[in-house]
């Protein structure tokens, strides 16, 4: 099936087998699939890039990528958030270097072009040596389409691309529950963790959109170990819990919501005044799926994730907290990716409840968290176990598929399409069938 060459689009077609639920490893390991995965995918459709909250003055900016180009997202002058391409306009030397920040403008450090926050270029530093033959309002910094729904910033270089509203479309039901819950939104904690695995960047959003069964297989030692210190039995009412509960899809999302036994207490780790907030912003629907979740993992197709879930470590002395984390999944190689995380709280939340949110997050889902740590070297032993001449022959296997497809949960009050069981893999083998349909260029 391999041409050096590149890859047909019959080719690629066979390469997700939507019939029998299994997948071409090489989606893993083929470099050439890696390159054509940055064109097709990446500035084709709509991207996460940051979250309002980064930037909430006039002059605000932070630097992105949208897959390998260097992007600035920043709040210009009149307030209106732009997503620049950070490339000088005259020999190409990226206009901004820092993280983040605050400016007017940006000044190319190798000749000294200036470019205004909304791109535009103020001046050359030497506009008398052009002698009036150049038209300057050909040299603004490129922009991307940028849309925000819920405080999250989305851009797309596709002029073609459908709204992002449109875009997001029923996903919208989902996000509001995680993103606009309360009558301000959420608000980022501190600067984003970054760290680069060995491993493709498509196992990240696969496993978050979602993978059931790895939780207790892969988290269990550490559930057992760590945080059912004071819970005995919690690991097996975890494993019921992702057994029973729905996995959604809806539009370009696709994700889990697991649901706590009866007997538990509803709105496990959040703080009462919040409560009171979501009960005011959400409707019953909605509420009433998040009122019972212990979990929930979810992906924006290509590479925005984010989980949430109560936590504590120490029932005798931490309270159970709810982490939330978002992060983007950044294609370096098709075998090194680099993840970006932020932890998110609700804004209205206290200072304390904000400091437990912060700690609940830094222990489970960051470089050094928990659950991070456990997922990585399963990650990087799919890769390892995926780039042989021979291991690469063997299918991914997504076949519980095959038995929850075709039997959707009925009566699901929410938009999309939901499955009995986070067991289900429907949901993410949903993640492969977009990314068949963009790298097939039928999207
Ligand atoms: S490359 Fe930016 S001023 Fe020359
Ligand atoms: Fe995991």
């Amino acid at each position: 099936m391999r041409i050096e060459q590149g890859w047909q689009p019959s080719e690629i077609e066979r390469l997700v087998d939507a019939e029998n639920a299994t997948a071409s490893r090489l989606i893993f390991t083929d470099e050439t699939l890696f390159r054509l995965e940055l064109q097709r995918i990446f500035t084709r459709t709509w991207l996460y890039i940051g979250h309002e909250s980064e930037i909430p003055n006039k002059g605000d900016y932070v630097t992105r990528k949208m897959g390998n180009d260097p992007v600035i997202l920043v709040r210009d002058q009149a307030g209106r958030v732009r997503v620049l391409l950070n490339t000088c306009t005259h020999r190409g030397a990226l206009v901004c270097r820092a993280d983040a920040g605050n400016a007017r403008g940006f000044t190319c450090p190798y000749h000294g072009w200036v470019f205004g926050s909304d791109g535009a270029l103020v001046a050359t530093a030497e506009d008398h040596t052009y002698g009036g033959k150049v038209n300057f309002r050909n040299l603004d910094l490129r922009q991307a389409r940028v849309g925000s729904y819920a405080g999250l910033v989305f851009a797309t270089w596709n002029h073609d691309a459908p709204s992002l509203d449109e875009h997001l479309g029923d996903a919208r039901w989902y996000l509001d529950i995680m993103f606009n819950r309360t009558p301000n939104g959420m608000t980022v904690l501190g600067l984003p963790h970054r760290w680069t695995p060995t491993n493709n960047w498509k196992l990240g959003p696969l496993n978050f959109g979602a993978d059931g069964p790895h939780a207790v297989k892969v988290h269990g030692p550490i559930v057992d170990a760590a945080l059912a210190g004071g819970m005995p039995g919690a690991l097996g009412m975890i494993h019921k819990a992702l057994l029973e509960s729905p996995s959604v899809t809806a539009g370009p999302y696709n994700g889990i919501w697991t649901q706590g036994p009866a007997e538990m207490p509803e709105w496990m780790g959040h703080d009462p005044a919040l409560v009171a907030l979501f009960e005011r912003t959400l409707n019953p629907q909605q509420l009433a799926l998040f009122k019972r979740c212990i979990a929930s993992v979810g992906t924006v197709f290509p590479n925005f994730s984010w989980v949430f879930g109560p936590i504590s470590f120490d029932m005798q002395t931490d309270p159970i907290t709810n982490f939330f984390a978002i992060r983007v999944w950044q294609p370096l190689a098709v075998n090194r990716t680099e993840i970006w995380n932020w932890f998110l709280v609700d804004q209205e939340a206290s200072d304390e409840v904000k400091q437990r949110a912060m700690r609940a997050g830094v222990r489970t889902f960051t470089a050094g968290g928990t659950f991070d740590q456990d997922d990585a070297e399963a990650w990087h032993a799919i890769q390892r176990g995926c780039e042989g001449e021979i291991s690469g022959t063997v299918d991914v296997n997504f076949q519980v598929a095959l038995n929850y497809r075709d039997r959707p949960i009925a009566d699901w009050p929410g938009p999309g399409v939901a499955y009995p069981s986070n067991y289900c893999e429907v949901t993410e083998f949903n993640n492969l069938l977009q990314w068949r349909a963009y790298m097939t260029g039928a999207r």
